[in-house]
């Protein structure tokens, strides 16, 4: 078992951790020191060149590249302490941000992504509207700047899925074995919706706002963006289909949750409940059968196929399994979008394996090797980790953006004694081999669930996001898993039933995220402390209103704090409380210390913390509001739709539904959100 969590945790009680501190001192990444960002483009580029927007896309990426030296830097040393004031926890038709700090709308769904987009009509929706529109649910929030002085960047905002009752008028909620409301052409509006928009943003007198016209912007979509598809199921029978006999093109991308932004500037979405998406017309006793038999059979078991959230598959059969049995194949990766080309082709890495990924966040180790890390969100399913086998160079853009094609995954297995052991899905080692239904490495990346189950990963309790650190450390969420049973317990996901969710620090011994063996430890176990039978575990000044439950995102600001936010889903009545966002202590005796920082509206989740390099603004999606439980909501009592809805966030307008929208956050003074 791992130690319980004592407070405060000196430094010296974690046996790598000293070492690790050392050893992020001669990471190669943060080569200035303490130089600033300023001062770094200034000795690379005129000043004037910088000003006049001037700089290549090389010199735009190099200004990323920089940037991020300098978070690393800053996260390798102990951070300052938070220093604001939290919120009171509760939840009403309105969000809330800590005293000293403003949060303001910064662009909604179908607000304008480019300048010829037509004015928002949620009466009047169409396809071709909505793709030169904001899309729907926000979810993952990067930002890569433009400029040094940090007044210009690129918004990169995944749009995950999309809510039918409260998207159109007169619809209501839709039956998923019905879909009576629904039309080819509110189809078409929703493969529209989903995907991600990039978006030129500027901050003029201390306030951001949206650049329509902005020559990066672009809309990504389920519905017409073609991809490419590298790795080794590129070309693979199983990715082959009607459309594309080649196995390496395909259009779209689903349900894209968080993501992440390289080292290298590029963004990255991942794919995540493809699987919801999948249809068949094969009914069993007047319901969608479970099991459709053929060569895919074993994989759509493990992957929960035909999942049937969506209708798409009555008017493009793509999403008929009857009719393209591998299109299901074809998502579920992770995507890289260079948002400094909007002509470029996207490109799905089927190296790092194909699952529900709830996110993508990467780190250059200390050898050069390029490291992601990702979850994938399902109760009892993985975490993993790809190294890549090439070196990041640093301003070699069109090297870097070939990382991610060739490179080892691997699956994590938690032992009692506190090691991680990261074991490596390779065709042909262990039980990865053609009698186990393996024939290539192609079926070990498309079939990565069934390749971790055999090689004995740790089943946890649904992995979110997972947040790796310069000096070695990563931080995973695991949101929660009421389905494990009290002799399903582990020390990694101690719980049973665990409503709540918990959040585990993994080491890399020196600081190295391509070790095979890292230590961990559980930092928090979330819910209510005040209810013994909750089982919580947090630092012992966290207050009643600190607290929080299903952790989900998180982020690191520039002064190298963890921020985390929650998705409770509709089990917010569980707490009382709206999702929020959090500060988590991590070293020192902060640790294990949280405080609420803001709070969402009724039935919203937050999404996307993201910080701008400087740290003086953060970035939050605000997903679905006024959606989860409005059952549970006192004075509404009822399941909200469009035309019925129990908030019209943000507007507040009674012609308009709520709409998903990003929300930035800056300090009153103009100093790093969070104090
Ligand atoms: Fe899309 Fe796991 O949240
Ligand atoms: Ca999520
Ligand atoms: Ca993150």
């Amino acid at each position: 078992m791992s130690s319980p969590i004592r407070y405060p945790v000196p430094l010296e009680a974690y046996p790598n951790r000293a070492a690790a501190f050392e050893a992020a001192d001669d990471v190669p990444l943060s080569p200035d020191g303490a130089a600033t960002l300023g001062e770094v483009i200034e000795t690379r580029y005129s000043r004037r060149a910088v000003i006049q927007g001037a700089l290549g896309v090389a010199a735009i990426a190099a200004l990323w590249e920089n940037g991020l030296a300098m978070a690393q830097a800053s996260a390798a040393n102990p951070p300052v302490a938070f220093g604001f004031d939290e919120i009171v926890a509760g939840i009403d038709e309105r969000h809330h941000v800590a005293g000293g700090h403003r949060a303001d709308i910064l662009i909604r769904w179908g607000d304008p992504v480019f300048a010829d987009a037509p004015p928002f009509d949620p009466r009047n929706q169409s396809a071709e509207s909505q793709l030169r529109q904001f899309g729907y649910n926000c979810d993952y929030v990067g930002f890569v700047p433009l400029d040094a002085e940090g007044t210009r960047g690129l918004l990169c905002v995944n749009h995950e899925y999309t809510s039918e009752e409260m998207m159109f008028p007169g619809l209501g909620r839709q039956d998923r074995s019905g879909f009576k409301g629904m039309t080819r052409e509110l189809a078409m509006v929703e493969m529209a919706a989903h995907g991600g928009t990039i978006i030129e943003i500027e901050r003029r007198d201390g306030r951001w706002a949206t650049v329509p016209a902005g020559r990066y912007n672009r809309r990504i979509s389920t519905l017409e963006t073609e991809m490419s598809i590298d790795g080794p199921a590129a070309g693979s029978s199983r990715m082959r289909t009607g459309r594309d006999p080649s196995g390496t093109r395909v259009t779209g991308t689903l349900n894209n949750c968080a993501g992440g932004i390289t080292p290298w500037g590029t963004y990255l979405m991942a794919e995540e409940n493809f699987h919801g998406y999948f249809w068949t017309d094969t009914l069993e006793n007047g319901k969608p059968a479970k099991d459709l038999g053929g060569p895919e059979a074993r994989s759509w078991k493990r992957y929960g196929m035909p999942g049937m959230w969506y209708d798409w598959g009555r008017y493009d059969e793509r999403f008929n399994l009857d009719k393209e049995p591998n299109e299901a194949n074809r998502f579920g990766w992770i995507v890289e979008v260079d948002p400094l080309d909007p002509a470029s082709m996207p490109v799905k890495h089927t190296a790092l394996g194909r699952f529900r990924h709830e996110g993508a966040e990467s780190i250059v180790a200390p050898d050069g090797r390029v490291v992601v890390y990702s979850g994938d969100d399902a109760r009892f399913d993985y975490v993993y980790r790809f190294v890549s086998r090439e070196r990041y160079r640093e301003g070699d853009r069109a090297h870097n953006m070939r990382l991610l094609t060739e490179g080892t995954l691997s699956v994590a297995r938690f032992d009692a004694q506190g090691r991680v052991h990261w074991l490596p899905l390779v065709h042909g080692t262990g039980p990865l081999t053609p009698e186990n239904g393996f024939a290539d490495q192609a079926d070990v990346v498309i079939d990565a669930r069934l390749a971790a189950d055999a090689l004995g990963a740790t089943r946890m309790d649904r992995p979110e996001d997972v947040e790796p650190t310069a000096d070695g450390r990563v931080y995973v969420m695991l949101t929660n898993n009421a389905d494990r049973k009290p002799d399903e317990t582990d020390p990694a996901n101690p719980r049973p039933a665990n409503a709540f969710g918990h959040v585990i620090e993994m080491r890399a011994p020196g600081g190295d995220h391509t070790a095979d063996v890292f230590d961990w430890e559980v930092l928090v176990r979330c819910g209510d402390p005040a209810i013994a039978d909750v089982g919580a575990e947090w630092h012992p000044a966290t207050s009643a209103n600190g607290w929080f439950a299903s952790p989900d995102n998180c982020a690191f600001d520039a002064a190298g704090r963890l921020w985390i936010s929650t998705d409770q889903g509709s089990n917010w009545k569980a707490t009382g409380h709206a999702d929020g966002l959090y500060a988590l202590g991590t070293v020192g005796e902060e640790r294990g210390r949280s405080r609420l920082f803001f709070r969402a509206p009724v039935g919203a989740e937050v999404c996307g913390p993201c910080f701008t390099p400087d740290g003086t603004s953060l970035f939050l999606a605000v997903q679905h509001p006024g959606v989860d439980g409005t059952k549970d909501f006192p004075g509404f009592g009822r399941n909200a739709t469009f035309d019925d809805p129990v908030t019209r966030w943000p507007d507040f307008d009674p012609s308009l539904p709520p709409r998903p929208s990003v929300v930035v956050v800056t300090r009153e003074d103009g100093g790093p959100v969070g104090g």
